[in-house]
């Protein structure tokens, strides 16, 4: 009897082993190794609410006068889902506080913006459209202005079942950015076992992703975005770089803690190659700039320019493909900032 049990205790093990050592490409690689997951295709959303929030983000009548839709600092089509400016421009020229964050994938953040100061999609819409120095607008302009659309009152009717309203205007918004998410990168291709889906300059920097420990903030599904921490939690960044307005104290404007001062949501990095200037100020124009300061100020580390370059290279791997399309810039001109690369082109 103990030979059997003991027997068949080898058989099930040896079976485990097996299906582990079967599914190790795919699922051991990807969900339980890599502090990097995959984007999901899709997630759940009514394809008719989801089409009228599209419509609805290229609409300039959000905005008071009618000038500036979310499109305008949130460009879909050549930058990256953010606007390429330090600070973005609102209605009548208004300059913002902070850079303009990309839309792509911001579904898949836990909180939206740099201060997690909106806890949904939904709830983010309303500072979009009120904020004096973007649209600028109300809530019953926007409404009168919709309702007095025989098409958008058609639209609303038939998916909501109800007339044009704010919650409906922000569902159907925040229902169109659950479908702005890029899977199938290059890098996620390589999660899933591909070994050539990314080059061996690629791959030493997603090894040096992880070793110098960027990881320990950047992770997940975005590569950021569900966490927040202090810019300067290893060095004092704003005694080297003056505070230049509210926006700069972070996630402390939201809970009024001490601790959350100069705390920041850790932002995607699945769009970086497409969405510079960068960090909230947009004080940064280029990624090796940048991510000198990351290992500064968040690591106390010096980086040699070839491990930057390398992780610049595993950076171009990140963005997928929206609309069938690859995101992914067919130039690396992020390179051009390393000193190397500028001496050659001077
Ligand atoms: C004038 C430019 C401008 C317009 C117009 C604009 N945005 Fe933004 N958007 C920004 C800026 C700047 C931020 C970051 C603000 C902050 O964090 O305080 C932002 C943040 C966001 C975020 C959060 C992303 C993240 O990762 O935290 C989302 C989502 C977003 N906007 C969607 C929209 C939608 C939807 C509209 C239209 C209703 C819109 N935006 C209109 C400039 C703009
Ligand atoms: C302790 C957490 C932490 C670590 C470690 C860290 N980062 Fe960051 N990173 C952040 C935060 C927080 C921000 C946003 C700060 C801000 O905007 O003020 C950021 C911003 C960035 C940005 C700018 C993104 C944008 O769109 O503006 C890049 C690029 C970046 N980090 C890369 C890296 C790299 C590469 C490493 C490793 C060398 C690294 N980070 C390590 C927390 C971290």
């Amino acid at each position: 009897m103990a030979k059997e049990t003991a027997r068949m205790i080898t058989r099930l093990a040896a079976a485990i082993g097996s299906l582990y050592i079967a599914m190790s490409p795919v699922y051991a690689l990807d969900f339980l190794h890599e502090p990097i997951k995959r984007i999901p295709q899709t997630l759940d959303v009514s394809p008719d609410k989801a089409a009228i929030g599209k419509k609805l983000f290229f609409d300039p009548r959000l905005s008071v006068d009618n000038s500036i839709s979310c499109a305008h600092c949130h460009n879909l089509d050549e930058k990256g889902g953010a606007d390429a400016l330090r600070h973005s421009f609102g209605v009548q020229g208004r300059e913002g506080l902070v850079n303009a964050p990309t839309v792509f994938n911001s579904a898949l953040n836990s909180t939206q913006f740099w201060d997690g100061r909106a806890k949904s999609l939904e709830d983010q819409v309303d500072g979009s459209v009120q904020a004096h120095a973007e649209m600028a607008s109300t809530w019953p302009q926007v409404v009168e202005k919709l309702r007095a659309d025989a098409e958008y009152r058609r639209l609303f009717l038939r998916s909501y079942k109800t007339d044009i309203n704010p919650a409906n205007i922000k569902h159907a918004i925040a229902e169109f950015e659950r479908t702005l998410l890029t899977p199938n990168s290059r890098f996620e291709r390589y999660l899933k076992g591909d070994e050539n889906a990314i080059n061996a300059e690629e791959k030493d920097g997603y090894r040096l992703f992880k070793s110098y420990g960027c990881v320990a903030c950047h992770q997940g599904r975005n590569v950021g975005g569900n966490m927040f921490q202090v810019l300067g939690v290893m060095g004092d960044y704003f005694s080297d770089h003056k505070v230049e307005n509210k926006a700069d104290y972070g996630r402390f404007n939201v809970t009024g803690r001490q601790e959350d001062k100069y705390r920041f949501k850790v932002p995607s990095l699945r769009l970086a190659v497409l969405t510079a200037p960068y960090l909230h100020d947009g004080s940064h124009t280029s990624l090796a700039e940048t991510i000198r300061t990351m290992a500064k100020y968040q690591l106390v580390r010096n980086i040699p320019d070839e491990d930057v370059r390398s992780i610049i290279h595993f950076l171009y791997t990140l963005p997928g493909e929206y609309e069938g399309k690859s995101l992914e810039p067919v130039t690396r001109e992020h390179l051009n900032f390393l000193p190397e690369n500028k001496v050659a082109s001077q």
